[in-house]
């Protein structure tokens, strides 16, 4: 296992090239098993978490060849249609093949994810999305058995508890391309990942119209086609960088990116006293001494990503004031406070609100990440912490950020890896 070894204090500068968005590579490879033509992606980050999708279109009969952050894709004949355990439980988004073995084989085996670090994390509306468009599913021996005659095109609803969902809105969305008639799905998510997807199968011939708003028509007809395809760029770690400039009172200039996918993220940096200049496909953010406090209130695109939270909360640690989180979508998302507190900070819970109450400066410590965004947070807390701070288990960061470390420094960041 590896850990970070970083050391407070050093000022950033420079430019940090944004590469291709996680959570939408990873639904999209899966919706390439729906043709039997030939996929180009590009601009795919080289991350774990891809490296496992990879892994699993493989197992499912696709050859693959993944270089230079473009991946090649065939899938001629689907040859299983199970996703193993071990295959899954080493990352959750495992399930999205789940959509597309129903529309081009009509049954599928994929085991269940279970909970992880930030929460219980329920595949419920999934399973109902899919029965409503006509799916048999069994939940037996840890996997879900999912089998159809046909698909039928249907009104489906994704209100859940906490609204819609990301991952059901894609996964709805991939098996209805092979339904017969239309299906609308409402309440849709309307993140930039499920945009990015419905162009996907745009691009490979299906009829998806909607994307983008909370209603999505998926025409149940598709007319399988070869495609090159370029991934969006990752608003997350595009906002993590943001982040990484504002706590170290530094200028990074962050090229590759979509400026109007980061809005609710540089409007709270703008808010707390950072200066925003957007162009293209560039943004310049500068950190000031004199930040201000803030509260949060996350909320579904294009409100304040939950995956921004923890990397705002280190923020707001070193910002003099009173500022609050509340977290709406997930439960168990503060697994980065208790890791701050040792390093200083002052944070009570409630419920689902942090109070966060600035302080001057943070002290080194070692810690130890819990998920991908709580350790980046950590990583973000340690660059301008006094002293030596250790992070420990990366792997979870290792998941979602493409070549973290040697991004930082290039910036300017003293920050090592070292193998445990
Ligand atoms: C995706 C992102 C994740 C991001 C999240 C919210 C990927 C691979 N991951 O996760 O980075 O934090 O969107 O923007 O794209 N829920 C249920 N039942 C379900 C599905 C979800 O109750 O069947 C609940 C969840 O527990 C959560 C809420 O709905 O409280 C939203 O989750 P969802 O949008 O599904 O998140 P993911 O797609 O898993």
């Amino acid at each position: 296992m590896d850990r970070f070894i970083i050391e407070g204090g050093a000022k950033l500068h420079g430019k940090v090239k944004i590469s291709g968005a996680k959570n939408s590579a990873l639904p999209i490879i899966a919706a390439a098993l729906l043709t039997d033509k030939k996929v180009v992606l590009e601009n795919i980050p080289d991350l774990v978490d891809v490296r496992t999708m990879i892994e699993l279109v493989k197992h499912l009969g696709s050859e693959v060849e993944f270089s230079h952050n473009t991946l090649k894709m065939h899938t001629p004949k689907i040859k299983r249609i199970d996703a193993p355990y071990d295959i899954v439980r080493k990352m959750r988004a495992s399930y999205y093949v789940l959509g597309s073995l129903l529309a081009r084989e009509r049954r599928a085996k994929v085991s269940l994810p279970g909970g992880c670090a930030i929460g219980p994390r329920p595949i419920d509306m999934h399973i109902r999305g899919l029965e409503t468009l006509g799916t048999n599913i069994e939940i037996k021996d840890g996997f879900v058995h999912a089998q159809t005659h046909f698909l039928k095109g249907q009104e489906v609803n994704l209100q859940g508890p906490k609204g819609t969902s990301v991952g059901a809105t894609i996964n709805v969305m991939l098996a209805a391309t092979h339904a017969k008639g239309d299906t609308i799905i409402s309440p849709a998510a309307c993140e930039p990942e499920v945009v990015d997807v419905a162009d996907f199968l745009n691009k490979i011939g299906c009829t998806i119209s909607g994307h983008g708003t909370h209603t999505i028509v998926v025409k149940g007809k598709c007319t399988p086609a070869s495609v090159h395809h370029r991934i969006i760029p990752d608003r997350i770690e595009a906002g993590t960088f943001a982040v990484a400039a504002a706590i170290t009172r530094s200028k990074i200039e962050l090229t590759h990116c979509q400026p109007e996918h980061l809005t609710g993220v540089l409007d709270k940096l703008e808010e707390i006293g950072s200066s925003i200049d957007k162009s293209n496909d560039k943004v310049v953010v500068k950190g000031i001494r004199n930040m201000h406090a803030t509260n949060i209130f996350v909320a579904p695109y294009p409100g304040f990503p939950t995956d921004m939270q923890a990397q705002f909360m280190a923020l707001l640690s070193v910002v003099p004031g009173t500022s609050t989180i509340k977290e709406t979508i997930f439960e168990n998302r503060f697994m980065q406070a208790v890791e701050l507190m040792r390093m200083g900070a002052n944070i009570t819970i409630e419920g689902d609100t942090a109070v966060i109450k600035g302080i001057r400066k943070l002290s080194a410590a070692h810690l130890m990440a819990s998920d991908l965004r709580a350790s980046v947070a950590l990583v973000l807390a340690g660059l301008v912490a006094k002293g030596q701070t250790t992070v420990s288990r990366i792997y979870h960061l290792d998941r979602g950020y493409e070549r973290f470390e040697m991004k930082l420094r290039k910036l300017g960041a003293r920050i090592e890896r070292q193998c445990e």
